[in-house]
């Protein structure tokens, strides 16, 4: 009995653990998206196999850390059972603030943003973290990349629905906000059919086109617009023209939140939110529907924007296993200590990549790429 008292230490919770017990911190950061719930599961589990390893997470994203005082759980196998069916993340996120840009708010009521990073990483070293798995977008891994070169040991898993990371063939979370849009474009489709309009349904995916462009094909739709082709108005309404005749018809248009017109810009506005740095986009589904309007369409128009619908809820199969693939990728990549670098999909195999070549270049559809020339042969026309 005595050696095992000997061989405890009481930890910053007041848990008697073992002494030589290392601890793996999961934050999760950046817009949520199915598949961040299994990822933190198969990181527990794959953990639970080893010995002398325990889990940890900051909630809402690295705030938890930088909070006094200190909003952290601990993630063992039972806070874990089940989680991989679940939407959301139980630790919870944020797109705001963080590490590098922590709100202060100033006496006359405007805000500073102080760079806490040294300060966060001396914390985690009180709390006893030996290395941190940040589960993030483009701008998490940005935040990742930069603790890597301050020496904090950390391993970035991609999320986003947007699909718009290079070095990951696929994001989790993209399969179930596609399965979501084409649901919603068979749903459209009925009521289009019912009432001869056009329905422009719009999805999200800043500024690449990869949920419009997929759930169009799966979806069946007539036009599909998309940030990496500009369209053309006229374009648009010579094929939604080829759908009516004598004011009967029906046509579904996916646009995609990004999309432009030739010599147009992107609709995007600046954020209130307190330290919101993305732009924030939407609205493009209003304002085709005003061109074609002035373009001369003379059917009916309505409007679908799809949302934060897309984020939320089950993921679907597809993107379980993945996260479960990235997680327990990702918890090995720690014993290993392939610290700065990123958990990848690359078809068939799950790899690592430095973070700072991840973070490199957006993944934009090609328009020359397969799926777009799929699109075009049957008949889906992108405004050009
Ligand atoms: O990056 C994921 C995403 O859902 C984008 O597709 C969308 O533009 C944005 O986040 C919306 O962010 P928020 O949830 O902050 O409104």
């Amino acid at each position: 009995m005595d050696s095992v008292v000997q061989q405890c230490t009481t930890d910053f919770l007041g848990r008697k653990i073992k002494k030589n017990m290392k601890r793996v911190l999961i934050a999760t950061g950046g817009g949520d998206c199915p598949g961040l719930n299994a990822v933190i599961r198969a990181i527990v589990k794959r953990a639970s196999r080893e010995r002398d390893w325990e889990v940890v997470g900051s909630i809402e994203a690295f705030n938890g850390i930088l909070r006094e005082p200190t909003e952290i759980k601990v993630l063992d196998e039972k806070a874990v059972a089940g989680i991989h069916v679940q939407g959301g993340t139980i630790i919870e996120t944020t797109n705001k603030g963080g590490p590098f840009a922590w709100p202060v708010k100033n006496k006359d009521g405007s805000w500073t943003y102080v760079d806490r990073s040294d300060e966060m990483i001396r914390k985690l070293q009180y709390l006893g973290i030996d290395a941190v798995i940040n589960i993030g977008g483009d701008g998490s891994q940005q935040i990742s990349q930069a603790l890597y070169e301050k020496g904090l040991n950390i391993i970035g898993v991609p999320k986003t629905i947007d699909n718009d990371l290079s070095a990951t063939d696929f994001t989790f979370g993209f399969q179930t906000a596609v399965q979501v849009a084409t649901e919603a474009v068979d749903k459209l489709v009925t009521t289009a059919t019912s009432h001869n309009r056009v329905l422009i349904m719009e999805v999200m995916g800043r500024f690449t086109g990869w949920i419009a462009l997929n759930a169009a094909i799966a979806g069946g739709a007539e036009v599909c617009l998309i940030p990496e082709i500009p369209y053309r108005i006229e374009k648009v309404l010579e094929r939604l023209q080829m759908r009516y005749s004598r004011g009967k018809g029906h046509a579904i248009i996916v646009v995609a939140e990004g999309a432009k017109p030739v010599n147009g810009n992107v609709i995007a506005r600046k954020s209130e939110e307190v330290g919101y740095a993305n732009v924030q986009l939407g609205g493009i589904s209003g304002q085709l529907a005003q061109q074609l309007k002035e373009a001369g369409f003379e059917g009916d128009i309505r409007q679908t924007i799809l949302g934060h619908l897309q984020r939320g809820g089950i993921p679907i199969a597809y993107d379980r296993i993945l996260a479960t693939q990235f997680g327990v990728k990702a918890f090995e990549m720690v014993l290993e200590g392939r610290f700065g670098e990123m958990v990848a999909y690359r078809h068939p195999e799950i790899i690592s990549v430095p973070l700072k070549d991840a973070i490199n270049r957006p993944n934009l559809v090609d328009p020359n790429c397969n799926l777009v020339k799929t699109a075009r042969g049957i008949g889906i026309s992108f405004g050009d």
